[in-house]
């Protein structure tokens, strides 16, 4: 345990910014499907192939005012055992120059070696600087969900909004910069890490609204990170929730099967080869208030207020899919995506 999280104070470190309060945790697979439970309640198979992870109460449909995610899950793939959240993003695809896709897969993070899959979930409850909590963080509250990003956007200009997803072309699994906006365009010697930072301001009223957004807004001015003022409209401080994701992209890196025409070869489920297009959904999902006792804490990463587990119980909490198709083979199309890109 002691290894995990000094190797996790390591990582943060190279990240440029410091937190008063932090969780940093390993997530492992919960399974890869085509649900969305958030954007497609109902829909199975939806539009585009997701990866999940967090508690099996997860389902096609979970609507904000019947499904108590704590007390339908009976496990969860998250290290915070109190955590029955569901979080998930796209996947990432590889085409090859015979055109036929392969779905990359995740690497576990630093410190969770040994995780399946999946990624790594943080919630920042104040910067360094913040060390008396004026900034203090307010717990997402029971029913809450939210959305980022927009899956419709291909270029700089249409990605901006969304300040804060970015990628980082991994040349060892230690590397933290620089973030770009775009998908990498040269091969990544370790992977291609997303980063996805949720906003951090509130409405303090709505647990979702009608594009999973105008309930939630990022900082006035600034970041999170410079501790930017809330708008009067969003005046609720919420930690800043963020998605690691590594896309283990080494198997697809041999020049050979790269485009001739210079172009990187990877697309997101959803035909996004900019990668201006990506997004993260969250369901909020802990028991109780053990999320608020962390933040009130507060702690950095070695949080004594946080129930964990070990990564084979992580690992050994799996839900099969409700959507069965072809994932770990080469496939002439991304599944819902009937147009080749
Ligand atoms: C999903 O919801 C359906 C309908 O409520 C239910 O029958 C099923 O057991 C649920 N599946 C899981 C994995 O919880
Ligand atoms: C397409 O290319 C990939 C990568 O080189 C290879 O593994 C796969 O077998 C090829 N598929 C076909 C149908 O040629
Ligand atoms: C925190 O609060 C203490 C006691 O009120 C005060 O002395 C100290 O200056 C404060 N520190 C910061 C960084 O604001």
């Amino acid at each position: 345990m002691f290894g995990m999280r000094s190797a996790a104070v390591a990582v943060l470190g190279l990240a440029g910014y410091s937190y008063a309060g932090l969780i940093r945790m390993g997530c492992s697979q919960l399974n890869v499907q085509r649900i969305d439970p958030l954007v497609t309640p109902g829909q199975a198979p939806s539009p585009h192939m997701h990866q999940l992870i967090g508690g099996n109460s997860l389902n096609v449909t979970m609507d904000h005012a019947t499904h108590d995610l704590p007390s339908l899950s009976t496990c969860t793939t998250c290290q915070a055992a109190e955590d029955f959240s569901n979080y998930w993003t796209a996947v990432l695809y590889f085409k090859a120059r015979n055109g036929t896709y392969h779905r990359v897969s995740q690497l576990a993070p630093l410190g969770f070696e040994g995780q399946n899959a999946g990624m790594t979930v943080y919630y920042m409850t104040g910067q360094l600087a913040d060390l008396n909590q004026t900034n203090k963080a307010t717990a997402f509250k029971p029913g809450f969900r939210m959305f980022v990003g927009d899956i419709n956007a291909r270029t700089l200009e249409e990605a901006l909004p969304y300040r804060q997803l970015t990628y980082t072309c991994l040349e060892e699994m230690s590397t933290r910069w620089p973030e770009t906006k775009y998908l990498p365009t040269n091969p990544c010697k370790a992977g291609i890490m997303s980063n996805i930072r949720f906003p951090t301001c509130w409405d303090g009223v709505n647990l979702d609204s009608p594009n999973h957004m105008d309930h939630v807004s990022y900082p006035e001015s600034g970041t999170f990170e410079s501790q930017g003022p809330c708008p009067s409209t969003h005046p609720v401080h919420l930690p800043q929730l963020m998605y690691e994701v590594i896309w283990d992209t080494k198997p697809f890196n041999d020049p050979a099967d790269w485009p001739e025409d210079g172009s990187q070869p990877f697309v997101w489920s959803f035909s996004d080869t900019t990668g201006y297009g990506t997004h993260g959904d969250y369901v909020f999902g802990w028991k109780g208030d053990a999320l608020q006792q962390i933040i009130d804490e507060p702690c950095y990463v070695n949080c004594q207020t946080m129930k964990t587990q070990s990564i084979d119980q992580m690992n050994a909490c799996t839900l099969k899919p409700q959507v069965v198709e072809d994932i770990d083979g080469w496939v002439k199309e991304i599944p819902g995506q009937n147009v080749g890109v």
